[in-house]
């Protein structure tokens, strides 16, 4: 298993309608999608189109959104972490497990924000960077 490309890189932020508005004003970076809500993942979601990627802003959605703890620690926001396209998500968790990495949650794959199933690599595995794994089998 070896990873593919970069998908996209997530960045937490207590305001995404402020982080929005800064990558267009800042970096001329105006290519975002409308705010959308993912309750069952806890969280809101703008995707901004860069030229060869893609930033994920995520905002914490309802009490038990997974960002919080992230924020807690990082109250202005910051990296999250960092997705890389895989093709077949089943092999690349697998082998992360064989390789000795910890697969967070209970290590099934469920359908992220991008519609398709991911899986997260703890930070400690990576010297302290959360890694998502896509799958994305057009780019195999
Ligand atoms: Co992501």
């Amino acid at each position: 298993m070896k990873i593919g490309r970069l998908n996209h890189i997530g960045i937490a932020t207590p305001d995404i309608a402020a982080t929005t508005a800064m990558y267009a004003s800042l970096y001329g970076a105006d290519s975002a999608t409308p705010p959308r809500d993912f309750p069952q993942l806890g969280v809101r979601v703008v995707f901004v189109s860069i030229e060869n990627t893609q930033l994920e802003l995520i905002e914490p959605l309802g009490e038990s959104s997974p960002i919080h703890k992230f924020l807690e620690k990082n109250p202005k926001g910051g990296q999250h972490h960092m997705c890389f396209e895989v093709p077949d998500i089943l092999v690349a968790r697998d082998a992360m497990r064989e390789r000795g990495a910890t697969v967070l949650g209970t290590g099934e794959p469920y359908i992220g924000a991008h519609g398709v199933p991911v899986i997260f690599v703890h930070p400690k595995n990576s010297d302290g960077v959360l890694v998502e794994l896509m799958q994305t089998p057009d780019h195999s």
